[in-house]
């Protein structure tokens, strides 16, 4: 074929790659120290106690797991996903929730339900990168929305609503991918104001607010009855119990979960039945809050050491969130600095991260980088950060 991209669907062959999910693949060498990725610590997956549920859900019901089943989620998953959000302070019902592979998958449904050629999408800048591609694929045009330490700014966001007429709107409020920063009470409720006065989806995006290292729960946007006929919130297992299980919910106006299902149908007809059934039966027998108190308290040492260890190996001058919960710490390299070139020295070293410039959709900050503190020991997080260490200071 002369041109593949002339054969191929216009935004398929322009969307990038995730370099996250690129990077991926080198994390397996043993011999490198990964603060690339978003991956929870595989060492304390309970994996006992969810083989127990898969053998249950297989002993109880094995023809019915091993079946075709609805597209909208099994009874079970859907009423377990509406307490959980029910539990983080969004009153639901399980016809309110719509399962999904993951929320990725519910962020691409969005998206396709959605999304016409040449709409915008309002985004915080950076955001997360696989979303970024799901709106992609559609031809949505990005617009930043400004943001500083407390999240999206609520004046920036009236002022761009009211320029750009998005679509939608897509938010990270609790403890973001890339950033790491949280929004606070105060300005969920000015930003939720807004919402109710403009006539444009909020799709909120809440993977992680269960990682929190201090007492302070925050409540979604969402939570806001007013934005009961206009918000999409959510939520998955992935970053709670398994990523690996790939179930996670959209919470949304009924008439148009209605309509996301007929995208589900046309990418994936249902998600797993087992593993619904399983995360189901997992979530009824199971005290997830206790299973993940000493998660939170081994993420939070975690956390500790990156930030320490950070504080010693970054050029003076560098600057760095300090987040709450969650799994990423982003920091700023001084004048002259280009995360994306250095990437290749620390590999070298025998250390990765992840270069903030692919998580912007305008004015990318190529002195910007992400780490992620979950995955790794304190102790193998310093051994890591030393290796960077000579990486940094050749600059
Ligand atoms: C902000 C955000 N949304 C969604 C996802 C996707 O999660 P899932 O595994 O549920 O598809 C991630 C994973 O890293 C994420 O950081």
């Amino acid at each position: 074929m002369d041109s593949v991209r002339s054969h191929l669907n216009e935004y398929v062959s322009t969307v990038g790659k995730s370099p996250i999910r690129a990077l991926f693949e080198l994390s397996f060498d043993p011999n490198l120290i990964s603060f690339a990725g978003g991956n929870p610590a595989s060492e304390l997956f309970d994996v006992d106690g969810l083989a127990k549920s898969f053998a249950h859900v297989m002993e109880i019901a094995g023809p019915r797991a091993m079946q075709y089943a609805s597209t909208d989620g099994e009874p079970e998953m859907r009423a377990a996903a509406a307490q959980r959000s029910t539990g983080m302070g969004v009153p639901t019902t399980a016809s309110q929730v719509f399962i999904t592979s993951g929320s990725q998958q519910g962020i691409g449904l969005l998206s396709q339900t959605l999304v016409n050629p040449g709409d915008v999408v309002l985004v915080e800048n950076p955001s997360f990168v696989s979303a970024l591609q799901a709106f992609g694929l559609q031809g949505a045009e990005f617009k930043p929305v400004d943001t500083d330490e407390a999240g999206v700014v609520p004046e920036a966001l009236d002022a761009a609503i009211r320029r750009w007429k998005p679509k939608a709107v897509y938010l990270i409020p609790t403890f973001q991918n890339p950033t790491g920063v949280t929004m606070p009470e105060s300005r969920r409720r000015a930003v939720a104001d807004i919402f109710a006065a403009h006539d444009t989806w909020l799709i909120e995006d809440d993977p992680y607010s269960e990682l929190r290292y201090t007492e302070d729960q925050q409540i979604p946007i969402c939570a806001d009855p007013r934005l009961d006929d206009r918000a999409f919130l959510l939520n998955t297992l992935s970053k709670v119990l398994s990523p690996g299980l790939r179930v996670g919910w959209v919470r949304g106006p009924e008439h148009i979960l209605e309509r996301l299902s007929v995208a589900k149908q046309a990418t994936a007809l249902q998600t797993s039945t087992i593993d619904q059934l399983a995360a189901a039966h997992y979530l009824a027998h199971t005290d997830l809050q206790a299973t993940l108190d000493p998660i939170r308290a081994e993420y939070a040492r975690r956390r500790d050491a990156m930030l320490t260890g950070l504080r010693e190996v970054l050029p003076p001058g560098s600057a760095m969130t300090e987040p709450a919960g969650g799994m990423f710490v982003w920091a700023r390299l001084p004048e002259g600095y280009d995360a994306s070139e250095l990437v290749y020295d620390a590999i070298e070293a025998g250390t990765m991260f992840v270069p903030g410039a692919p998580f912007y959709v305008a004015d990318p900050d190529p002195r910007t980088l992400r780490f992620s503190f979950v995955s790794n020991t304190p102790e193998v997080t310093r051994t890591g950060l030393e290796r960077l260490a000579p990486v940094f200071r050749r600059g």
